[in-house]
C-alpha cells in the first residue's frame, strides 16, 4: 500500500502518499490503481469536506510517473491506455464534488506536477528541494496527465509554454509570481500553516474567494491570450523559437506546442484526449526511448564512486591550489572558489597570475549577466582565490590540479616540486588532455595519489571531467577525485589511462576525417553544415577553430605517435599551423575570419592552401554529399569508441555516450555514438566500416568487438534488440 488514507470529524480525508521501498514517490501503474480505490470510496462519503495531498518522503512529493514504464512502451495504443488511465484518474481528482489541496513539500515533477495541477489548491514549502514543473519534453514525451490542458488554464499560455517547452523546474518563489501556487510556508513551521490553510478553506468562503482573486489574469495577459489573434502571435513566436533552437531534432516540444494551440477552444474531454493523441505518438519514437535512456544513465552516474570498493573512503577536499594561471587554470580556480572552496593560484610570474584572475572574473561576470549571481557575491566568491608566484600555504591544501603547458617534460618537473611542498595525504591531480598518468606519476614519491583530473574548456560550460587514474594511483585518491568533482557540480566520468584518454581520443579522428575529406575535394562550409545538421554543436571547422588549431593540432599530433597510421595527422593541419601560423579564433583566422562583433566568414585562404594538396586532382566542392560526410565523420567516431570499449578505456557503454554528450555535445536525441550505432544496426555500421576501408584505408576498418557483435547480432545496450 503506497497511500495512507484518513479522515478526521471535521471531513479533511488526507492520502499520505509513502511510495513503499522507495525513496521516492512516483506514480505506477499499481500506484494509480490503489489511488483509483480511495478516489471511488472518497466520493461516496458525504462526510468529506476536504481531500488533502501530502507526502511522507522527505524533500519529495511526487517524482513523475514511472519513467521504467514510459521506457517500456512499444506501440502507440500501449501509449494511449497507460497515458489515458493516469490521465483519467488524475481527472477524477478534478471532479471530485468537494475540493482538493496538494502539499507540496519537495520536488513536484512532471505527473507528479499533474496531480498537484488537478487539485483545487497548491501550497508548497519554501525548502530548497521544492521545486516544480513538467520537464516531459526532456524525455521526448508531452504531459500526458492533463498537464498541457490544466497549465495554460491556471498560469496563463506564455508562462505555460515557457515551462512546458523549457522542461525547467522552478523554485517556490517563482510557482507563487506565476500562480502555479497558492502559498508558500515555511518548511519549519509547516504543520502549523498547513493546518490553518486547511480549516480556512473549509470554514472561510471568504479566503477562497481571495485565492480565486489572486488567480485572475492580468490585463495584459487577458489582452494578448484571450483572443484568437493575440494567441496567434504567442504560438508562431513560440514555434519560431523551438525550430531555431532545436533545429527540428527534437519532435517533443514542437508536439506540446502543436496539442497546446489545437487545444485552446476545446471543452476539457476533447482536449484532454488531443493532449493523449499527442502524447502517444511521440512516446513510441527512438529519440524519446533514447532520451529516457540518458536520464537513467544520468542517474546511475550520480551513484558512481568511481570504485568497485564501497569500503572506500572518499576524503572530503577543503582547500585546493590550481598549478598554471592559464585559460584552464584560471577557469578551474574559479570553479572552486564559485563552491566556496579555498584555492591558491600559483603561476611563474604575476602577469600569468593576473589573467588567471582576469579568466575567474570573466566567468562571474557571465554570471552576473545571466542574473545567476549578485556583484557583492562575486567578490565574496573572489576573494576565495589567493594568487601567487611561489608555494606559501602549499602545506595546508588537500589537492593540487596542475593546468601548466601540455609537455610531459615541463609536466613531471613541475609535478616533483610541488610534491615536496604538500602534506602526504594531497593529491596531484593533472589537467592534462592527452598524456601519460602512470609517466607522469612514474618519479614521484607518492604515485598513488597522482591521477588525471580533466576538465573541458570552457570550465563554466563542460559538465563532464575524465578522472583517469594512473597505474598505481590508490582507490582512495580515486574516490575522493570522483566525490570533489560532484562537489564542484560536474559529472566526472572515471576512464583508462592511454593517448587522449576517451573523449579526444575519439573527437580528434572525426576532426582528421573532416579534414581528409577537404583534402579530397570537400567543402569546408559544407562539411560544417553535414555535421550541423546530424546534430552536432558546430561543425568540425568551426570546432577546430574555437578550440585553437594550436591545440588541436598538439593533441593530433600525441595521438599520431601513440596510435600511428589510422590517426596520422592529416596534412592541411599540419600546413595551417605551421606554415600559415592560423590559429582560429584566437588569432583572427583560421579556416573562418573571426572579427569582433560580426558572423564568422570563411576565409578564403583556405583555398589556395587547398590547391596544394588537390593540384591537378581539384574536384568539385560537391565532390561529397551529406551522407557520405556523415558516415566518414561519426563512424570513425564509432569505430574508435567501440576500441576503447574492447581496451577496456571504459566499460559501460552508456558511460562512454554520456561522456560524449558532455564532452562534445554530441547530440542527446541520438543517444550517444554507440546507441546510435546500435539504432542503425550493428551489421550495417560494420558494412559500411568495411566499405569505407576499402575506399580510404585501415582506419576504417571495423573493430573487433563490432564485427563480434554485430556477427552474434548483439547490441551495446544489452536487453534491447534491434
Ligand atoms: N585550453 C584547452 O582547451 C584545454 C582543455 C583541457 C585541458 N587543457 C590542458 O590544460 C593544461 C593547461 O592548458 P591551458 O590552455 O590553460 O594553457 P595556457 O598556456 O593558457 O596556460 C598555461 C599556464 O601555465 C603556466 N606555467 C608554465 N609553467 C609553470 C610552472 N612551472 N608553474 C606554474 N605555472 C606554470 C604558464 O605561465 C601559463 O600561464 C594543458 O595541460 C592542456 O593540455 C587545455
Amino acid at each position: 500500500m503506497n497511500f495512507k488514507l484518513s479522515i478526521t470529524e471535521t471531513g479533511v480525508a488526507t492520502l499520505l502518499f509513502d511510495f513503499e521501498n522507495e525513496k521516492i514517490n512516483k506514480l505506477d501503474g499499481d500506484t494509480l490503481l490503489e489511488l483509483k480505490g480511495h478516489l471511488d470510496e472518497l466520493a461516496k462519503n458525504s462526510s468529506v469536506k476536504l481531500l488533502v495531498f501530502e507526502s511522507a518522503k522527505q524533500g519529495i512529493f511526487i517524482a513523475g510517473a514511472d519513467i521504467n514504464e514510459i521506457k517500456d512502451i512499444r506501440s502507440v495504443d500501449e501509449a494511449y491506455q497507460k497515458a489515458g488511465f493516469g490521465q483519467k484518474i488524475l481527472q477524477q481528482i478534478a471532479l471530485l464534488p468537494f475540493p482538493s489541496l496538494a502539499v507540496i513539500n519537495g520536488a513536484c515533477v512532471g505527473g507528479g506536477c499533474e496531480l498537484a495541477l488537478a487539485c483545487s489548491y497548491r501550497i508548497i514549502s519554501d525548502d530548497k528541494k521544492a521545486v516544480i514543473g513538467l520537464p516531459e519534453v526532456s524525455l521526448g514525451i508531452i504531459p500526458g496527465f492533463g498537464g498541457c490542458v490544466r497549465l495554460p488554464k491556471l498560469i496563463g499560455l506564455q508562462a505555460a509554454l515557457q515551462l512546458i517547452l523549457t522542461a525547467k523546474l522552478i523554485p517556490a518563489k517563482k510557482a507563487l509570481r506565476l500562480k502555479l501556487v497558492d502559498a508558500i510556508y515555511n518548511q519549519s513551521l509547516s504543520r502549523d500553516f498547513i493546518d490553518n490553510f486547511i480549516k480556512q478553506l473549509i470554514n472561510d468562503t471568504a479566503f477562497k474567494k481571495a485565492i480565486l482573486k489572486k488567480r485572475k489574469k492580468s490585463v495584459s495577459q487577458k489582452l494578448l491570450e484571450d483572443n484568437a489573434l493575440g494567441r496567434k502571435l504567442i504560438f508562431n513566436k513560440a514555434s519560431q523559437n523551438l525550430i531555431s533552437k532545436t533545429k527540428g531534432h527534437y519532435p517533443a516540444p514542437l508536439k506540446a506546442l502543436q496539442v497546446i494551440e489545437a487545444i485552446a477552444d476545446m471543452n476539457a474531454e476533447d482536449a484532454l484526449e488531443a493532449e493523449l493523441k499527442g502524447f502517444s505518438e511521440v512516446a513510441i519514437t527512438d529519440i524519446s526511448k533514447n532520451l529516457i535512456q540518458l536520464f537513467f544513465t544520468n542517474e546511475a552516474l550520480k551513484k558512481e564512486t568511481g570504485v568497485s570498493d564501497k569500503n572506500t573512503l572518499a576524503v572530503t577536499i577543503n582547500k585546493a591550489s590550481v598549478l598554471g594561471a592559464g585559460v584552464m587554470g584560471g577557469g578551474i580556480a574559479w570553479l572552486f572558489s564559485k563552491n566556496d572552496k579555498q584555492v591558491r593560484l600559483k603561476d611563474i610570474e604575476w602577469e600569468a597570475v593576473a589573467k588567471g584572475y582576469q579568466t575567474a572574473n570573466q566567468y562571474y561576470q557571465q554570471m552576473q549577466k545571466f542574473r545567476k549571481i549578485k556583484p557583492n557575491q562575486i567578490r565574496y566568491k573572489m576573494n576565495h582565490i589567493a594568487g601567487c608566484v611561489n608555494y606559501n600555504g602549499f602545506k595546508q591544501v588537500d589537492i593540487v590540479v596542475e593546468a601548466v603547458v601540455e609537455n610531459i617534460k615541463v609536466k613531471k618537473s613541475v609535478l616533483a616540486e610541488v610534491e615536496n611542498q604538500l602534506p602526504d595525504h594531497a593529491i596531484l591531480a593533472s589537467n592534462t588532455s592527452s598524456l601519460s598518468i602512470t609517466e607522469m606519476a612514474s618519479d614521484l614519491k607518492r604515485p598513488e595519489n597522482m591521477i588525471g583530473m580533466h576538465f573541458f574548456n570552457p570550465v563554466n560550460r563542460m559538465p563532464l571531467v575524465e578522472i583517469i587514474p594512473g597505474k598505481k594511483t590508490s582507490q582512495q585518491t580515486i574516490a575522493t577525485t570522483v566525490k570533489l568533482a560532484k562537489q564542484l557540480g560536474k559529472t566526472p566520468i572515471v576512464v583508462g589511462n592511454c593517448a587522449g584518454f576517451l573523449i579526444n581520443r575519439i573527437l580528434i579522428p572525426m576532426l582528421n576525417e573532416a579534414a581528409l575529406i577537404l583534402q579530397e575535394g570537400g567543402n569546408v562550409l559544407h562539411i560544417d553544415e553535414a555535421i550541423e545538421q546530424f546534430g552536432l554543436p558546430m561543425g568540425p571547422f568551426v570546432l577546430a577553430d574555437e578550440v585553437g588549431i594550436d591545440i588541436g593540432f598538439h593533441v593530433a599530433t600525441i595521438l599520431e605517435d601513440a596510435y600511428g597510421e589510422r590517426m596520422k595527422v592529416a596534412g592541411i593541419f599540419n600546413h595551417i599551423f605551421n606554415e600559415e601560423k592560423l590559429l582560429g579564433k584566437k588569432s583572427g583566422a583560421g579556416f573562418y575570419k573571426h572579427q569582433k562583433k560580426s558572423a564568422i566568414r570563411y576565409n578564403k585562404n583556405i583555398d589556395a592552401i587547398l590547391t596544394f594538396y588537390r593540384g591537378d586532382k581539384h574536384i568539385s566542392t560537391t565532390a561529397f554529399n551529406h551522407e557520405q560526410i556523415v558516415d566518414r565523420c561519426i563512424l570513425v567516431m564509432v569505430n574508435e569508441a567501440v576500441r576503447c570499449l574492447q581496451e577496456g578505456i571504459i566499460n559501460n557503454p552508456a558511460y562512454l555516450d554520456m561522456a560524449m554528450l558532455m564532452g562534445t555535445g554530441f547530440p542527446a536525441f541520438r543517444g550517444g555514438l554507440l546507441k546510435y550505432a546500435d539504432n542503425q544496426g550493428l551489421q550495417n555500421i560494420c558494412d559500411k566500416l568495411t566499405q569505407l576501408s576499402k575506399q580510404y584505408g585501415e582506419r576504417f576498418k571495423p573493430a573487433e568487438l563490432l564485427v563480434e557483435k554485430a556477427n552474434k547480432q548483439q547490441l551495446f545496450y544489452e536487453g534491447e534488440s534491434k
